[in-house]
């Protein structure tokens, strides 16, 4: 097992490189075993997730390739329509895997994700989409099993409520190669969508309306492969503007590069500024100057373009640097809490109460030892460790690795004493 050991207390400080998206590249893949022949998608970040998503791909008949941030996707062999429980279960996008078999095969049988860290996290919206749109599905022992009518998917109208990233990208897979036109309502309009539906239509898709709340896809016998560039990741930009605010040096600024800042969405960036954070955009560089103190900044999360409830683990532990009381709503998931008992630990005056937490900032935190339990819950251990006074263990960090590329090593080149460590959870816990 790994650990990242953190020594509270040094400055961030310099440039930090923001890496490409995991939650666009995702979808990027699943759409790569549309066509007959080999896609190219650069600035693929290496990650736990990219690496669990290969393997799923794999079993299609798929070859995936890496060579650094560049995937080689072959789907001229895809053949067999399945994507099992014990990968699905490591990787709930996984389950993009329905909409890209139902598309290129006319039929799948993928396994239902299971649970997450926090939940419930349904999939409803995916199945009755997809059955909007003409595919037949049953449920057999844990899988959803799909096929489409003789001469494939005849289309047809759905209405989200409410919007959904995933199954907005689910029913977008499936339709791009169906027969007959589909409308889908209250789409989501992520910027991860906007460039997975650019992949599309480059690929031959006919789809109107990217970008707004209806998109109109009309089928196609077939999509071609392509070269296609990922995005930035805006999770990760959200989480070093945190982390400038809160543990840079007052007055002098810190440079983030490769950054899509309007990815972010206008609440953000607004609460961000309204914490007294000096933030300036310049090209694709966010330019962020701490504050002397910050100032404590309720929010509450909403579908993009409002807050991402991906930020809101992270918020918190700026909101305990602030002085005063604020909270954090997540209108999204109801009880994404469970970073709430670790950093209490660490000495965070913070109360949930349903999907609330209310932070009563201005207390220093102190380092100890404390557990990820989800992706984001662990990069806000790792900042509340870099402010804590004192030495934080963050243990289970493949749960960080599933998002955060080499992200001990970009903190070190900026200031921050932070290493990744061996450890055995039953054994004595080491010194120091
Ligand atoms: C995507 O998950 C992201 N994952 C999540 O990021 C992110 O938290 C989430 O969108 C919300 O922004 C990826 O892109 C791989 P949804 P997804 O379907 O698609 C409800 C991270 O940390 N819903 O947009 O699963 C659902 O319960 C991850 O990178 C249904 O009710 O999210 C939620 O309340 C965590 N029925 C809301 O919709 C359904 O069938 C939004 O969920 C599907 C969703």
């Amino acid at each position: 097992m790994e650990k990242l050991v953190i020594q509270g207390g040094q400055k961030l400080q310099g440039t930090l490189p923001v890496s490409a998206s995991k939650n666009a590249a995702l979808p990027l893949m699943a759409a790569a075993i549309l066509p007959h022949g080999i896609t190219y998608l650069d600035h693929i970040p290496e990650l736990r997730d990219i690496t669990t998503f290969s393997h799923v791909i794999r079993i299609t008949g798929a070859s995936v390739e890496r060579k650094n941030h560049r995937l080689q996707i072959d789907a001229t062999r895809v053949g067999f329509p399945e994507s099992p429980y014990d990968l699905v279960k490591k990787m709930r996008a996984s389950f993009y895997m329905l909409g890209a078999l139902i598309g290129r095969c006319g039929q799948a049988r993928v396994s239902l994700p299971g649970g997450c860290a926090w939940g419930p996290r349904p999939v409803d919206l995916h199945i009755e989409g997809l059955k909007a749109l003409g595919a037949e599905i049953d449920l057999d022992e844990g899988y959803v099993v799909a096929k489409v009518p003789r001469g494939g998917l005849p289309g047809g109208n759905y209405r989200f409520e409410p919007s959904s990233v995933g199954a907005t990208v689910n029913l977008l897979l499936a339709a791009s190669l169906g027969r007959g036109g589909s409308r889908i309502e209250n789409a989501a309009i992520e910027p991860d969508i906007i460039v997975f539906c650019e992949m599309l239509k480059t690929m031959g898709a006919k789809l109107d309306g990217v970008g707004t709340r209806t998109i109109e896809v009309q089928g196609v016998p077939e999509l071609h492969p392509i070269k296609f560039s990922n995005c930035p990741d805006r999770i990760e930009l959200g989480t070093f503007m945190i982390a400038s605010a809160i543990a840079g040096t007052p007055g002098k600024p810190i440079r983030l590069t490769h950054a899509r800042p309007d990815h972010l969405g206008e609440q953000f960036l607004e609460a961000f500024q309204n914490t007294g954070s000096g933030c300036i955009i310049d090209d694709d560089s966010v330019i962020i100057t701490p504050p002397e103190t910050i100032k404590p900044v309720s929010i509450k999360t909403a579908i993009y373009p409002g807050f991402p409830t991906d930020l809101q683990a992270q918020w918190t532990v700026l909101l305990s640097c602030a002085k005063g009381v604020a909270t954090v709503t997540d209108q999204v998931y109801g009880d994404r809490f469970n970073h709430i008992p670790e950093l209490a630990r660490m000495g965070l005056d913070a109360r949930v109460s349903g999907n609330q937490v209310l932070v009563r900032g201005g207390v220093q935190l102190t380092g100890t030892r404390v557990m990820s339990t989800d992706l984001r819950a662990s990069v806000s251990l790792v900042l509340a460790g870099m402010i804590a006074k004192g030495t934080t263990h963050v243990g289970r960090i493949y749960h960080l690795d599933r998002g955060y590329e080499r992200l001990e090593s970009k903190l070190n080149r900026c200031g921050i004493d932070i290493r990744r460590e061996q450890y055995d959870e039953f054994g004595a816990p080491s010194q120091g």
